[in-house]
């Protein structure tokens, strides 16, 4: 074959033209959001000029807490919500003591009811609320079939949804207001990588975070030009009691790792997953359905969660 040939010079220029293309388009924003932007620029936001307060819902445990130490670290003060009235005045001790902040606490569930914003709103009543951290989850306790999961406990299908959905679009209709009126705040949706991988025999979790996802998308844009920030931040494995991994390492790392990591992409990404081996995770996975094609990438993953599915049923027949 002649490789001077008019023909091959041709497909030549458009092969180099296509990859061009998807370099600029794909593989730069890439490598600017997970690596370039947080590392070399860091956030290029201020949360301090956001106001003075923090509302962190889900923050007596993992990455919740972290978020509400490492927003007290930057001196905000905090609003901690959880269920346990008692953690929450651990944390709120622990947290006011090391950062000198003050430290407020709202004990409510929220697999419960409507009722329970109304308690939020009067104790959030008038703060000048800078950041929102929607933390608050509740997940599968291991993978397991829809109609397994949902006969077996019908209550938990409400639940989930109220504290994974709920819990984010009553906040930010609650905080966005004040926000909006002064044009400056930080929204922080906890989403998962769940809800933007396939993520089989987790399908109830893993759609309400893929419904973060869209909400924070779409709000990002309606209230942009409003000067607020709507983040997503969608971690893989992160060891905390969620997750049942009790020893960090690098690709499930301890929240403290995890939170200081995703605030650095504060500014530079509204859809993240906020720590590189994460992010490194979702493109492998992506790759994947690309060249592969879809259904084999879904079924690589039905046949691992399945696994993890197999050993969890042994170890609760043990436990028994
Ligand atoms: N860990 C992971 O691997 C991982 C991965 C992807 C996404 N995420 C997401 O990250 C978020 C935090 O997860 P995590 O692993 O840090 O969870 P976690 O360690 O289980 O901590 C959950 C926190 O939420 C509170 N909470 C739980 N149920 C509640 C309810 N019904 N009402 C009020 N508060 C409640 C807990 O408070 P109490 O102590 O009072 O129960 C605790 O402070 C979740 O949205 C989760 O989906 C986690």
């Amino acid at each position: 074959m002649d490789l001077n040939s008019p023909i091959i010079r041709v497909l030549s220029g458009i092969a180099i033209s296509v990859l061009g293309f998807q370099m600029c388009r794909k593989v730069l924003p890439w490598v600017f959001a997970n690596i370039l932007g947080p590392s070399l620029l860091g956030p290029r936001v201020d949360i301090r000029k956001m106001g003075e307060w923090a509302v962190v819902t889900g923050s007596t445990d993992g990455i919740g807490k972290a978020y509400a130490r490492e927003l007290a670290r930057k001196g905000l003060k905090l609003v901690l919500i959880s269920r346990s009235l008692d953690k929450l005045n651990a944390v709120a001790k622990e947290i006011g003591e090391n950062f000198g902040v003050e430290v407020r606490v709202v004990d409510v569930d929220f697999t419960r009811g409507v009722e329970i914003y109304e308690k939020i709103r009067k104790s959030t009543e008038g703060l000048d609320v800078g950041v929102l951290v929607n933390n608050v989850g509740i997940s599968y306790s291991h993978p397991e079939y829809f109609l397994e999961c949902c006969n077996s406990d019908p209550k938990f299908l409400r639940d989930i949804i109220a504290a994974n959905i709920h819990s984010v679009t009553h906040m930010c209709s609650l905080i966005m207001p004040r926000m909006v009126v002064k044009r400056k705040g930080v929204v922080i949706n906890l989403s998962s990588t769940a809800g933007v991988i396939p993520s089989p025999l987790l399908s109830v979790y893993s759609a309400t975070k893929a419904f973060v996802n869209k909400f924070s998308d779409d709000l990002q844009t309606e209230y942009k030009d409003h000067g607020l920030i709507i983040q997503s931040v969608q971690p893989g494995f992160v060891a905390t009691n969620m997750s049942k991994i009790r020893k960090p390492n690098i690709f499930a790392p301890s929240p403290e790792t995890y939170v200081k990591s995703a605030l650095s992409t504060l500014g530079i990404a509204t859809q993240t997953a906020g720590y590189l081996p994460h992010a490194l995770l979702q493109l492998v996975i992506h790759f994947t359905e690309a060249v592969l094609g879809d259904q084999i990438a879904r079924n690589v993953v039905l046949k691992n969660i399945l696994g993890t599915r197999s050993r969890a049923l042994r170890r609760l027949a043990k436990e028994q």
